[in-house]
């Protein structure tokens, strides 16, 4: 595979990889440039639990070339602006074995910001649509849900490092 020079921003900081444009976003971010909070769960895009941020829209970076995100603000579980979320996750037991949830965070923190965009209330069924492409297999969903709400909660409070 030959090279190109592919530069975006990862978690507010320039990048730049000698990769080829077809390398997948997962890879590049996980393996040349060390950030390995964002997870690989099935690899073919059906899991959510490689989710990362794009310009502010959800993710799957294991089907998304490296190529694509040029000149683009990359958003990791290493990045900030979710923190609430977080605590909110680890408050309400929205986390256990930690798989699919550095992927839960951000599928949560874009669905947050798309309900306040459009003015919407986030609701237990819209939290359920839209983290419905994230997968888990240990909490059973319910506290996922919980803590997703609760990061509303916390985020509505100012409560958003
Ligand atoms: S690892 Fe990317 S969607 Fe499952
Ligand atoms: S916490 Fe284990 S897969 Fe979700």
């Amino acid at each position: 595979m030959s090279g190109a020079r592919i530069r975006f921003r990862l978690n507010g900081e320039e990048v730049a990889l000698e990769v080829h444009p077809l390398r997948r976003l997962l890879d590049c971010v996980r393996d040349d440039l060390g950030r390995t909070g964002t997870k690989e769960g099935c690899g073919e895009g059906e899991c959510g639990a490689c989710t990362v941020l794009v310009d502010g829209v959800a993710v799957n970076s294991c089907i998304a070339p490296v190529g694509q995100v040029v000149g683009c603000d990359v958003t990791t579980i290493e990045g900030t602006g979710h923190g609430a979320i977080q605590e909110a996750f680890v408050v309400e037991g929205g986390a256990q074995c930690g798989i699919c949830t550095p992927g839960l965070i951000l599928m949560t923190r874009a669905w947050l910001e798309e309900c306040e965009r459009r003015g919407e209330e986030p609701s237990e069924a819209r939290a359920r649509k839209a983290l419905a492409g994230n997968l888990c297999r240990c909490t059973g969903y319910g506290k996922v849900l919980a803590s997703a709400l609760a990061a509303h909660a916390n985020s509505r409070s100012g409560r958003n490092p």
